[in-house]
């Protein structure tokens, strides 16, 4: 090859690589080329199968009748091959019943954790390394929701790890708690290639399953971290710098029959950009410390 070729030829590749960057692809994820228009056109004739047959339907909204749990393992980071990924799914109503239906199921985290290993209803899980279902304690008084996982959270399988997880880890720390005695997740449970933002429709998929995670952990106080998380779950239409600080209620999505004290903090992602914000998250701490208190307090 002349030396003039060869040169097109990096040159080429380079440009290649430039526009997958730009893209949001950062992260090879397997070793081998995939056609995913075969598996697309595969999974979209299972799909049809199933539901051509209704003995093929979501299991019914009573726990006593949904199928036995598996109890399979979550891919963790090296294990990528755990994952079903020959399976395409297309966002669609079909996609957000079965959500719903698995979230509803799950009468325990484990059991939710396992639907969700399950569940092929969101495109997100196919760019995913892994399912970053949730971290700290399952009774907790203070649960956390936030956007969605970073590179970091899935590489480690686990939310708020990188340099926002570290941030708010010194925020829970200022207020006296430790990582460890709260509940922290996201709306959704796969990593948006690129750390995208999830789309209304991936949230929309994957809303059953957070909202079943707090249902099932019953905090006191529930927090959304920034702005998609306080429209996601608590549905404010405003922006965040507004709506921050102010306490509202939530009822559990699924049994709407009980609700808890809500409110809405600035992302920890949001103050590692402007620092000079920390000084409402400080006083937004300050009332979540007040809050819990009085709600620890014995009648
Ligand atoms: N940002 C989020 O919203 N969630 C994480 O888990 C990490 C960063």
């Amino acid at each position: 090859m002349s030396a003039e070729i060869q040169s097109t030829a990096s040159h080429a590749a380079i440009a290649l690589l430039e526009w997958y960057r730009a893209a949001g692809i950062d992260v090879v994820l397997e070793e081998r080329p995939r056609d995913r228009f075969a598996e697309t056109q595969a999974e979209i004739e299972a799909r049809r199968a199933r539901n051509a047959s209704p003995s093929a339907r979501p299991a019914s909204a009573d726990p006593s009748h949904a199928p036995a749990p598996t109890a399979k393992p979550i891919a963790g980071p090296s294990d990528s091959a755990a994952f079903p990924t020959s399976r395409v799914a297309v966002p669609d109503d079909i996609a957000v019943a079965d959500a719903r239906e698995r979230a509803r199921s799950a009468a325990n985290l484990a059991e939710l954790q396992a639907a969700l290993a399950d569940f092929d209803g969101c495109n997100l899980r196919i760019t995913a390394k892994s399912i970053v279902f949730g971290d700290g304690s399952e009774t907790a008084d203070v649960m956390f929701v936030g956007e969605a996982p970073g590179r970091e959270e899935d590489a480690a399988g686990v939310p708020f790890v990188g340099r926002s997880g570290q941030l708010l880890n010194r925020m829970l720390a200022a207020i006296g708690l430790e990582r460890e005695a709260v509940r922290v997740t996201n709306t959704v449970p796969w990593r948006p290639p690129g750390n995208r933002p999830p789309t209304p429709a991936e949230t929309q998929i994957c809303l059953p399953f957070v909202q079943r995670h707090i249902e099932l952990v019953r905090p006191k106080l529930l927090v959304c971290l920034g702005s998609p998380a306080s429209k996601a779950i608590l549905g404010s239409q405003e922006g965040i710098l507004r709506i921050r600080g102010q306490w509202t209620t939530y009822s559990f999505g699924i049994e709407a029959d009980e609700a808890i004290d809500a409110t809405a903090m600035l992302h920890p992602a949001y103050l590692l950009r402007q620092p000079a914000q920390k000084r409402l998250a400080w006083r937004d701490l300050m009332a979540l410390k007040t809050r819990l208190a009085a709600k620890s307090a014995p009648n």
